[in-house]
């Protein structure tokens, strides 16, 4: 798969799966945008993709801030003269019991996870409309849209959205050539992957447990235009983890 020439943001991109899909997509020719809240990873990752030969520019964005994505989105198209993947990847956990949640902890998570992916896309969708070739969204939501441990309100309940999110943008901005799908990773190690236990690994179907190029994957295939009939879709990728029946004995 090439992105020669496309102009791909992703959100969230300073550490972790958002870093990954930054990476695949700049080592396939993409000029990328590092959307981030934290300056120094954005930095960071921005330079190592072009200390790689890559194309990357850092732009500051808090997901959480209207006026942060609209300026986000601006600045893309002044630098790179058009976008044509948004990444929506940005987000934050918080597991606390449902009894002691704040309003302004749920409100933060859904801020950061769920509104900001409607925002982003209302504002990415201004520019790509104007684009004959339209342009693809990718929403990260997660397998705790289709089931929970406890503790995990607010978090489970921005990923469910995340999913819905999803094929509404899609319906909505169908006929604008935007295609909207949505990724759900299972568990995607993002730190020392040496450091995982054997059992970490065997619990999974697929024997292993994931890592964020699996997920830059994913991202890719339903961002690649040959794959104009897919929109609206929703993709688990969780090494089979939320196929497995459990009996406990
Ligand atoms: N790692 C997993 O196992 C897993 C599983 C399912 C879903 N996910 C989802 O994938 C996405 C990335 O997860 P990760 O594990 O890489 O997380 P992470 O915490 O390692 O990275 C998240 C990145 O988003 C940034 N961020 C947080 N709030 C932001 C804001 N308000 N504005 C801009 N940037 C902000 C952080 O600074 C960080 O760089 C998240 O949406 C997460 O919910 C992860």
């Amino acid at each position: 798969m090439s992105f020669k020439g496309k102009v791909v943001i992703v959100t969230g991109a300073g550490q972790g799966i958002g870093r990954g899909v930054a990476e695949a997509y700049a080592n396939r020719g993409a000029c990328v945008v590092v959307a981030e809240r934290n300056e120094q990873t954005g930095n960071a990752v921005a330079e190592s993709i072009q200390g790689m030969g890559g194309q990357a520019s850092y732009i500051r964005c808090d997901v959480r801030e209207e006026e942060d994505i609209q300026r986000l989105i601006l600045e893309s198209e002044r630098l790179y003269g058009r976008i044509d993947i948004l990444i929506n990847n940005a987000g934050v956990s918080r597991f606390k019991s449902p009894d002691e949640l704040t309003v302004e902890e749920w409100d933060d998570v859904l801020n950061t996870n769920v509104r900001s992916v409607f925002l982003a896309s209302r504002e990415v969708a201004k520019v790509m409309k104007r684009q004959p070739e339209g342009g693809a969204i990718v929403n990260i939501s997660s397998t705790r849209s289709l089931m929970s441990e406890p503790n995990s309100e607010a978090y489970a309940a921005s990923k469910g959205a995340i999913v819905s999110l999803s094929h509404a943008l899609a319906v909505s901005y169908g006929e604008n050539h935007i295609r909207v799908n949505c990724v759900s990773p299972g568990w995607i190690e993002t730190g020392d992957y040496s450091a995982l236990r054997d059992l970490d690994h065997r619990q999974h179907p697929a024997g292993r447990v994931g890592t964020p190029e699996d997920i830059a994957r994913a991202c890719m295939y339903f961002t690649d235009p040959d794959n104009s009939f897919v929109t609206g879709a929703h993709l688990v990728v969780d090494g089979g983890m939320t196929r497995k029946m459990i009996y406990e004995e």
